[in-house]
């Protein structure tokens, strides 16, 4: 079964009306590879009103999700709140929430957990530091990070993996084509063998760091790349060859 590419847009903290209304204008107006499943991320003040204006199979998703239901929680956003609002998507377990913010671990698959529960998509985050990848630690930190995820999720089927090292993200410096097809091989193997040959055979697998319209054609060409989640460039009218890199 062939995995249908799948290109994200995460705003980070990024945006005004004005600017975001430009780039879903843009979209809208573009033409876009109907093969690819396309989401955007904007600032989680923006979900409604990029939603109500994105068309084009142009989907959107939240950067964050609390895990618990509707109560005392000064500051965050509950997945029933994105549902009522028919947000689909939640990216979870970004490095910037686990280091900046100190998301563990646990705590990022006990918001997975909640999030699919609730009915979300998931767009799961993990990757490894420069110091990580310099001592070997690759792939042992990717699957840690999985793991906490796999310890309390059984069905994978509303999860996208994303595959971003640390010191890709925003640096300019992009995974080389093999790094990024070794580690996404890895991943699919660690899925195969932890969680089924089916979850291992359909979850997609996104690579995201550094990824431009320059760079986004070659790595598209690799068996287990199976799309991006794009930072700064989605935030360019570029961000369509990206989408497009398949064509
Ligand atoms: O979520 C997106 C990643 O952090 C990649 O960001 O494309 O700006 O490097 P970047």
């Amino acid at each position: 079964m062939a995995r249908t590419f799948f290109v994200g847009g995460n705003f980070k903290a990024n945006g005004s009306l004005k600017s975001i209304e430009t780039i879903v204008s843009n979209l809208n107006a573009a033409k876009l590879d109907p093969n690819t499943e396309v989401v955007i991320a904007p600032p989680s003040i923006f979900l409604l009103s990029t939603a109500a204006s994105a068309s084009n199979g142009v989907k959107v998703s939240a950067q964050n999700v609390f895990d618990k239901p509707d109560g005392a929680w000064t500051g965050e956003l509950t997945t029933k709140m994105l549902i009522d609002h028919n947000i689909e998507w939640v990216i979870l377990g970004h490095s910037e929430r686990r280091t900046i913010f100190k998301e563990s671990s646990e705590f990022i698959a006990e918001k997975t957990k909640a999030a699919l529960d609730a009915g979300l998509k998931v767009i799961l985050c993990i990757g490894e530091t420069l110091q990580e990848r310099e001592a070997g630690q690759t792939l042992n930190v990717c699957c840690e990070q999985l793991k906490a995820v796999a310890d309390k999720i059984n069905d994978w089927s509303n999860v996208v993996i994303a595959y971003e090292p640390v010191w890709a993200i925003g640096t300019g410096k992009v995974a080389t084509t093999e790094q990024a097809q070794e580690a996404h091989k890895g991943i699919r193997d660690w899925l195969a063998s932890t969680v089924s040959s089916q979850a291992a055979e359909a979850t997609r697998i996104l690579y995201g760091g550094s990824v431009t319209e320059k760079n986004c054609k070659e790595l598209a060409t690799q068996p287990d790349i199976d799309g991006f989640l794009v930072g700064g460039a989605s935030l360019k009218p570029a961000f369509v060859d990206i989408i497009n890199s398949k064509l």
